[in-house]
């Protein structure tokens, strides 16, 4: 079988706080990427993405479990030969223009010469920092800085490409060129692993989507599996939360006067029979495909 790009075993961090307490970041992580794929990792703040992309990254010790980068052991310097990585906060030498700073980038992966001038300059025009590329760093903006992040995760021409959101401080336009940017890594054969806030981004270009929840990973599956079974959507008037819970439907939202149940198309039939036995009124019904914005605010609220 091919070598899994990203390998995750019962990964798992805890951070102390003070002498006692602790801070589950991340637990029991198992997850494989495969090369090749996009896979989009979602979770709201503090679920623990950033905390698994170090530890990807070896730049975090596991409390627990393992990592595995093409093979090579996560905290192996080596490992992370192939790889290129956008922190979450990048920062650099800020008293290099872009450009200097992207030669720099490339003589730390062993480029040197014609092909890292080259390199750098294609990068450039890639990111759309062109025209800045005499300027001081500390003259970008935000957006700037994470374009250059960008170009400086992608110039040893990485096979895998690690991005800790991405889209973060990109303007519209800024965010489609990285979804572009994303798709043509993709073509080439590379493998892309990414944190992002941006579900719709995420949901448009990746492969595997990974929902991760106060350090557990909750949902994993692709976005076309979604669409595949449309979910039907009954609306009840009034409050039913509770009794509808009770019932045994294990998705029940309240949304304004009315309480929304969203039951799978096989089970259709007995909802609504058990709905009529609770003597409740149906509003609407509707089917409706489960974006990843849906899917998303459901694992989070029944987490919560
Ligand atoms: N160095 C640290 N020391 C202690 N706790 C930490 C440390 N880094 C992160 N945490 C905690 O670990 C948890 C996970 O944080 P993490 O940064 O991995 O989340 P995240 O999913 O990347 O969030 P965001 O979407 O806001 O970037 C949070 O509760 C955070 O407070
Ligand atoms: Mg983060």
């Amino acid at each position: 079988m091919e070598q899994p790009a990203i390998e995750i075993e019962d990964l798992t961090k805890h951070y102390k706080k003070g002498v006692k307490k602790k801070i589950v970041a991340l637990e029991g992580l198992n997850l494989e990427i495969h090369q090749g794929e996009i896979f989009g990792f979602v979770g709201p703040n503090g679920a623990g993405k950033s905390t698994t992309i170090k530890l990807m990254m070896g730049l975090l010790f596991p409390t627990r479990g393992r990592a595995a980068i093409m093979g090579t052991e996560a905290h192996l310097p080596r490992a992370r030969r192939e790889v290129g990585y956008l922190p979450e906060n990048p920062s650099f030498y800020d008293h290099l223009t872009g450009e200097e700073f992207l030669l720099f980038a490339g003589s730390l992966v062993g480029m040197k010469g014609k092909e890292l001038k080259e390199r750098t300059q294609e990068l450039l025009d890639l990111v759309g920092l062109a025209h800045a590329r005499k300027m001081g760093i500390r003259k970008y903006s935000k957006g700037m800085m994470q374009r250059l992040g960008i170009a400086q995760a992608l110039i040893g021409n990485p096979r895998l490409i690690v991005m800790d959101e991405p889209m973060s401080g990109l303007d519209p336009l800024g965010r489609a060129e990285m979804v572009r940017l994303i798709l043509g890594l993709k073509e080439q054969g590379k493998t892309v692993f990414f944190s992002s806030h941006i579900l719709h981004d995420v949901e448009t270009i990746c492969d595997r989507v990974g929902i991760l929840v106060k350090g557990r990973l909750t949902y994993l599956g692709s976005p076309s599996q979604l669409a595949e079974s449309p979910w039907w959507v009954l609306r009840l008037e009034g409050n039913h939360q509770e009794i509808l819970r009770k019932a045994g439907f294990p998705r029940v939202v309240l949304m304004g006067h009315l309480t929304q149940v969203e039951v799978p198309p096989q089970d259709l039939w007995e909802a609504l029979e058990r709905i009529r036995t609770l003597g409740l009124t149906l509003y609407s019904l509707e089917r409706k495909r489960l974006s990843l914005e849906d899917i998303f605010v459901k694992e989070v609220k029944s987490e919560g």
